[in-house]
Formats: C-alpha cells, sequence, structure tokens
C-alpha cells in the first residue's frame, strides 16, 4: 500500500500481466480458484472483492482515493483532522491503537499525532509484505512509538500480544468505510471479534453515509475510468494467477446505487456471448450476463449504531460533515 500517490508516481498497469512461478495448476486449489469456479458455476454470479487486491488493484485503489468523484477518503480526514482532539480526549493517555487492516498511514498518523504518548500501534493486515513496508515507514517517523504489526486475517477471530506494560486502553480503528464492503452477518461477525479483542477499550470506525444517489453513482463511476479498471482487475488478476483467458475489455465496468438495500454494487457485465476457461473449466457467458464483484453498503447514523450495538458496542459521540457524506464513530467496547 503506497496511499496518496499522484497519478505520475504509479507505473502503467497492462491490461494482462505475466503468470506467477508456480504455473496455473499449482493454483487451482488456491481460495481464489476455487471461489471463481463456484462464482461461474452459479446464479447469480458472485464474488469476494477481496480478490480484487493484489499489488495493482491496491494501487487503483490508492488512486480512487484521489479522484475529485470519490469524496470518501478527503472527507474522512478532514473529520479525523477536525475532531482529532476530542478523540484523544476519549481515547486518553497511553492507548494502543489497533488498526484493522494496514490502511492507510496518513489516517492512522492523523490519530497517533493527536494522542496523548501512544502507548503502541498494533497494524493488523493479511498482506506479511506490505504490513511490514508500511510499519517500518511509521517506524523511521515515529521511532519512540512501539509499532507491532500482526500478519493476520482481521476477519477471522485474532488473538493479540498483550498490550506493552503501563498501556492504556486499547482502541481499534476501522476507516474507510470498509465495514460496508461485508455483508451484515460478516459486518457483525467482525465487530463481535473486535469487540472481543478491545475488552474495555473502543473502536473508532468510518462508515460512508446514505445520500442523493447521484453522488454516489459519480464515486463509483470516476470519469477516467479508475474504477472500471480497478473492477476489472479481478479478472487482469485471474489471468496472471489462475491461467485463465478472460478478455478484460469484453466486460463493461457497472455500478449502480440498489435504494432497498442501500448499496452500491460493482458487477462486470459480459459485452458479448463468451466462453472463459477456469482451471481447465469452460464456461458460457451470455451477452448481459454479469459477475458481481463488491457491495458498499452506506449507512445512517441509527443504522451503523444498531449494527454496532448488536455486537456489544455501546455508541459514543459520532462526527459528520457538514454535508453530510461521511461519518466517523466511537463506539464502547464491552467490558467483559
Ligand atoms: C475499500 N472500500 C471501502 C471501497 C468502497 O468505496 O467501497 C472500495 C471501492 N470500490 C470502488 N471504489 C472504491
Amino acid at each position: 500500500m503506497t496511499p496518496y500517490l499522484s497519478d505520475t508516481d504509479l507505473p502503467a498497469l497492462p491490461a494482462t500481466r505475466p503468470p506467477l512461478a508456480g504455473g496455473p495448476a499449482s493454483a487451482a486449489n488456491s481460495p481464489f480458484a476455487q471461489d471463481l469456479l463456484a462464482a461461474l458455476g452459479s446464479r447469480p454470479r458472485s464474488i469476494s472483492p477481496k480478490y480484487i487486491y493484489d499489488a495493482a488493484g491496491s494501487a487503483l485503489f490508492d488512486r480512487i482515493c484521489q479522484l475529485p468523484e470519490y469524496y470518501p477518503t478527503r472527507t474522512e480526514c478532514a473529520l479525523l483532522q477536525a475532531h482529532a482532539a476530542d478523540i484523544a480526549d476519549l481515547a486518553g493517555p497511553g492507548a494502543e491503537i489497533v488498526e484493522f487492516g494496514a490502511g492507510s498511514l496518513r489516517k492512522v498518523r492523523i490519530l497517533l499525532d493527536a494522542l496523548e504518548a501512544p502507548a503502541g500501534y498494533l497494524p493488523i493486515d493479511i498482506s506479511g509484505e506490505h504490513l511490514l513496508a508500511a510499519a517500518a515507514e511509521l517506524r523511521a517517523s515515529h521511532p519512540a512509538l512501539e509499532v507491532r504489526p500482526v500478519v493476520a486475517d482481521y476477519t477471522a477471530p485474532m488473538s493479540l500480544p498483550a498490550p506493552p506494560g503501563g498501556a492504556g486502553r486499547r482502541i481499534g480503528f476501522f476507516p474507510g468505510s470498509t465495514i460496508g464492503n461485508f455483508t451484515p452477518a460478516e459486518a457483525r461477525a467482525f465487530l463481535r471479534s473486535a469487540a472481543s479483542v478491545l475488552r474495555g477499550g473502543a473502536l473508532l470506525v468510518g462508515a460512508d453515509l446514505v445520500k442523493d444517489p447521484a453522488v454516489l453513482h459519480a464515486a463509483y463511476n470516476d470519469a477516467q475510468g479508475v474504477t472500471a479498471a480497478f473492477n476489472r482487475n479481478l479478472l487482469v488478476r485471474a489471468n496472471a494467477e489462475l491461467g485463465t483467458d478472460f478478455d478484460p475489455q469484453a466486460f463493461d465496468h457497472a455500478a449502480f446505487y440498489n435504494a432497498p438495500l442501500q448499496r452500491i454494487e460493482m458487477h462486470l457485465v459480459s459485452r458479448t456471448d463468451q466462453q472463459v476457461t477456469v482451471c481447465g473449466q469452460p464456461f458460457g457467458i451470455a451477452a448481459g450476463e454479469t459477475l458481481h464483484t463488491e457491495n458498499s453498503h452506506k449507512f445512517t447514523l441509527a443504522s451503523l449504531r444498531d449494527l454496532a450495538a448488536s455486537a456489544g458496542f455501546s455508541a459514543g459521540p459520532s462526527w459528520v460533515d457538514a454535508q453530510g457524506l461521511f461519518s466517523l464513530h466511537w463506539l464502547v467496547a464491552p467490558a467483559h
């Protein structure tokens, strides 16, 4: 992850990449292959958005965060800056920050710089290489801070190292409205597991708000086509890692607001009748058929608080920008 790069800092992204060493045969048993086979073999066809995020997918997401249409990142950063002192008061001295997902260093830096003598920072991420690089960068700029990266899947039940001696409360940080990419059941399961590692502390979570669908539509259908490339990266990655034969340009990017379910849905829509081969299995895809690649749920203050309460948190203050685009929530973790 290299947040907040300018376009010129990023390498040009090829539509196809060379296959990884190990070859498609060893890839056939991977979770990605299994989930892609399951998705193509079922109706409606749907796969987890986590497969969009290889190095190229993460770089594309970093570019999305800088797009004029994509308001969440800059709005959340401004909220963090504006309310950093309140957040520091709530956290108290000597807090240990646990970030779920390596996240944006810029966001956690806003927090760390405002806190009184933070005892440590524990970023949790499944991507070890990425996490260790981010941790090294942070250590260099914050030599007094104890940075202890944990390579783990934060969506699975986790056990964390004990806080340093004399540490204050444990404060979780889950920015970016990543909570909206979970199904409601997954979001509840994540919050329950976060509650158990944050006992007696709190969770600061960023949540994108329900709003004018035109604003949402623009944010997920940017004029430069970066979100479309991000979406198609799932197919580019499948070709590179699994030896599949997708033509990414034979799929349109479609992102629209599903009002009853209060979520943006992202799909890849086949432009033509076509056949693809995944791990030796042929699949016909008719023109207009879609592969559902991501949901991005939007919240009201009440719906986010209800979700948090269902996982045992009690709601503290929430902060919302003047245009009502994005929210930050202080959620108090149960003591036991
Ligand atoms: C990471 N996540 C919160 C982003 C979102 O807005 O749901 C992912 C994204 N998808 C398309 N644009 C951004």
